[in-house]
Order: structure tokens, then sequence, then C-alpha cells
């Protein structure tokens, strides 16, 4: 059998696994494992920007206030603290390693307004394309130090005595590879697509985050997943995302017969936090306020030039630009929740980390507010690998037995299923009735399922196991929490509660050691 020893494996290839690279590259011998092209993320997809209290008027107690109340209070203080406020100095490391932003007629970096901001703090590259445009600038640090194995689907970590040495994989020949390493960094992403429609990458399935519950991580927050408010989706195809920056250059959401979606709605209007747009758009199109609904983009100007990426996607659907309206539909975005860590990247089990989507340091609270994704991979990354290079060396277990290879029948769902439920029943709108359903189902899938290894499942069967895994998570957690807060909202309990204030649910396994 292949076998690797690293210092440190990094499973995921978004930004948060390359920064992760890139810090520890020149000291430790690092592999990152991706289960297809590195590309194949996404940070990748990202488009709106990245988050900064950037601007001489711009004050970094602003932005906390403004992310703090995006996230219902749910956010962790100190995590969401330790963001903002650093977020000046991250951004003027990327330029002064090179990475270059839009710029204004003036040569200064061009801030742009999206979602829940009050005010211009945004920046973006190539205009729509900025999480491309960051990979590729780190990336590019890699060159020469690094060394990625594409086409490698890590299945299950080796975790002993609450110790991670390493995991288990497949190589792109279906073949077992053991990969030991004395630090594992689980940096996979979020949840996306166990949901349809969805803006995130297909390869998006909860991968790392059920990888890790079975290992026995502690998980958290599952109940609040983020809805986009505006995916480009043409006779019930998705086509991808129509980031919120549309919205910021004065576009603004209608239905068929151009009455304004978000007037009197929320002060902010059509830039209130996501969760209130997405909510607001899917019940006008439930109730039949609207029967379609589209961006008018008549007062956005340039928007080609603004907005390559999204012309693209635009061109692709057969969306004539020059008529204004972009049909639009909410669909799942992030996941708040994730693997619990602290600021350090620091999971229950020593020797395993999470960073990026696939972490849960409480920073997001119940609601991310726009571009503070792409800001808390670089900085939970870097703290990370600060941390991973103090921390010390846990050794290798060296007497691994080779894995078993249970020849056990799955009988696993149709993932289109699977997508359709829980986007009906543990959506945007959940309620008592709604979510038993779904978990109902989820169980009679996963009923008899459990299995030793994983290692003769096939890659999509292994994300399904995954899918189903994570779903049950976030239909449990939603079913628990009485109350509605940020991207989760019940019928039967629709308001915030004090009795749930700062709560977060658990999820934790008992841990099945390999
Ligand atoms: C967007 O561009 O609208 C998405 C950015 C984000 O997820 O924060």
């Amino acid at each position: 059998m292949e076998r690797y020893h690293a210092d440190v494996i990094i499973v995921g290839s978004g930004l948060a696994a390359l920064v992760a690279a890139d810090q520890l590259g020149d000291d430790k011998n690092v592999i990152i494992i991706t289960k297809s092209a590195w590309q194949s993320s996404n940070s990748f997809l990202a488009q709106g920007g990245i988050a900064a209290t950037y601007s001489d008027e711009d004050d970094w107690r602003s932005h906390l206030e403004d992310a703090l109340r995006a996230g219902h209070d749910h956010n962790d203080e100190h995590a969401t603290e330790c963001l903002v406020k650093g977020s000046r100095k991250t951004i003027q490391g990327l330029i002064d390693r090179g990475m270059v932003f839009d710029l204004d007629v003036a040569g200064e970096v061009r801030l742009a307004r999206e979602g829940g901001h009050r005010r211009h703090r945004i920046l973006h590259a190539g205009g729509d394309a900025t999480g491309k445009a960051l990979a590729l600038h780190v990336k590019g640090y890699l060159e020469g130090r690094v060394t990625i194995h594409e086409n490698t689907q890590a299945m299950d970590l080796l975790v002993e005595n609450g110790h991670c040495s390493g995991l288990w994989a497949r190589n792109e020949n279906s073949e077992p590879v053991l990969y030991q390493a004395h630090q594992t960094i689980v940096a996979t992403g979020g949840i996306g697509h166990v949901y349809e429609p969805s803006s995130n990458h297909p390869n998006v399935t909860g991968d790392g985050l059920a990888m890790a519950y079975r290992a026995g991580a502690s998980l958290a927050d599952m109940e609040f997943v983020q809805f986009h408010p505006t995916l480009l989706v043409k006779n019930n195809q998705s086509f991808g995302l129509v980031s919120e920056a549309v919205r910021g250059e004065g576009a603004v959401l209608i239905n068929q017969d151009g009455e304004r979606m978000m007037k009197g709605v929320h002060p902010q209007e059509d830039l209130a936090p996501r969760d209130i747009v997405a909510r607001t758009l899917f019940e006008a199109k439930t109730s039949g306020r609207a029967e379609a609904l589209f961006l008018d983009i008549t007062k956005v100007s340039d928007f080609e030039v603004r907005f390559p990426t999204i012309t693209r996607l635009c061109l692709q659907a057969n969306v004539d630009l020059a008529e204004g309206r972009v049909p639009v539909s909410p669909g799942a975005h992030f996941s708040m929740g994730g693997i619990v860590t602290d600021l350090y990247g620091r999971t229950n089990i020593t020797g395993l980390y999470a960073c990026g989507e696939a972490a849960c340091t409480g920073v997001h609270g119940a609601n991310r507010i726009a571009s503070h994704s792409l800001l808390e991979a670089i900085t939970f990354a870097v703290n990370m690998a600060e941390q991973i290079l103090a921390d010390q060396k846990p050794l290798f277990k060296t007497d691994l037995p080779e894995p078993v290879l249970t020849n056990k029948q799955l009988i696993l769902p149709e993932r289109e299923v699977l997508q359709q439920i829980m986007f009906q029943h543990v959506g945007i709108i959940r309620n008592d009735a709604s979510l038993r359903n779904a978990l109902n189902w989820l169980q009679e899938q996963t009923d008899g399922n459990e299995a030793l290894t994983h290692l003769y499942l096939s890659k999509r069967e292994m994300e399904t196991l995954n899918m189903l895994t994570v779903s049950q998570l976030i239909a449990t957690s939603a079913l628990e929490r009485m109350e509605s807060r940020g991207g989760h909202y019940r019928t039967d309990c629709p308001n915030e509660e004090a009795a749930w204030y700062k709560k977060r649910i658990i999820r934790e396994r008992v841990r099945v050691e390999q």
C-alpha cells in the first residue's frame, strides 16, 4: 500500500488550505490532498470580495458592530473582534506580496458595499473574481515548496486516544493510501451541496465535517445555514452566484411586475443582511407575491466591465443583459457551523486542526456578514500555522494495521432526492413537522450503513454518505433549537428567544478508533 509521511497534511485546496501551506511551507514538510483538481474549490468561485476596515474613514468598531448585528449576536465577540481588527493588516500583507486589488480612477483601492455593511469596505479583484485572484496569487507562493496530491480523496482520520496521526485516503486509481502526519488540517469547506440550488462547487459535500465527526471531533452551530438571495436561476436550472456587490452598485430586487421586494422590509433595503433578504424572497415566492424574481440592473453602470464573471454566467444562461433584468432565486451558500476550533485552529482532538468554512470559531454568529469568508480563511489559517509551528510534535503511530476492507452492500439514496428534501424541509424556512419528516427519511437512508472503514466505497458513494451525515447534523440541530435566529428560521417559533441567546448546539459522536 502507498504510504506517505509528512509533518503536516492539509485536506482541501481552497484559500485557507493554501494560506496554511504557505505559512508552514518553509519549516515543515507539507502535503495538500484534494479530491479533484486544486482549483475546484468554493474559494475559486468567490465573487464579491474580501471585507476589511481598510479606508481611513472607516473604523473597526463600526465594522464589528455590523458583523455582530448581521450575526444576530450569536457571534463569539472576541473571535469577531480579532478578525475585524486584523483585517487591514491582512490585506496589507497580501498587497505587500504583490496581490493586486481593483483600483478606482485615482489609483486607490476601490471599495464596494455588500449586505449588512453600512460602509464601503469590500476589496475586490478581477471585478467579480476575487476568490480566483486570491487563490492563484497564494498558490504562486507555494511553487516548489509544497506537494499537492490531486484526485486524492480523504476517507477517515486516524484517531487513537484522542490524538490524530493522519488519515486514510484513496488515490486516483481508487487504491487506499495512508497519510501519516504530526498534524492534520481539515480545510475542506462547508456543506453547500447537500442543498439544491446551491452556489457552491459540486465538490462541497461536507466531507471534512463528516470525517471529523466520525472521528469524535465536536461540531457546532450546524443549524445555521446561509442561503444567498441571488443565484442565477433560469428554468429551474442554477447557473451560479450573482454577487451581492451587484446590489452594492445599485441593482434592486423586483418581481415580474417590477415591484420592489425589499422596500419597507428593512432599513437597508436591498443591502439588508443576507438571511433577511433570502427569507423575504423565498416567502414572496411561496405566498404568490412574486411569480418570478429579478435583479433590476438598469442603474448599474458598466455592468460587463465591473462583473465579467456574472456576465459570462448570463451568457451561458441565455440572459440578455440589455433587458436590464437577471432572473434570480435564493440558494444554499455557506455554513456558519462546522468543526469547533479555537482561534488557532485547534479542535478537541490533538493533532487535528480545522480552518476556513470547515471550522467554527463562532466568528459568523447565526448569519455571516458579506465578504467575511475569504477574510476568515486567511486570518485563521495564519493564526493556526503559527500555532502549529509552536506546538510540540506528536509522534507518528507506527504500527498501523492494514485497513479492513469490509465488502458491505450499501444502499444509498439518489443525491438529487437528498438535496430536494433538504431544501424543502431543512431549508430557508423550517418547522417541527418538516424537520421530523426530513429526519425520518434521513434515518431510513442511513440505517445499516455504518461501516468499519469506507475504503471500498466509490468516490460518489463516500460523498453521499458524508452528505447524509452532515444533513442529519443540520436537521437534528435545527430541531433542537426552539427559536429563530439568522440562518435558522422556524415558523413554529419565529422569534429570537432570550433562553437561546449565545447557546451553541454541539454535536459530538462517540469516537470510532481505527
Ligand atoms: C457575494 O459575492 O455575494 C458573496 C460573497 C460572500 O459570500 O460573502
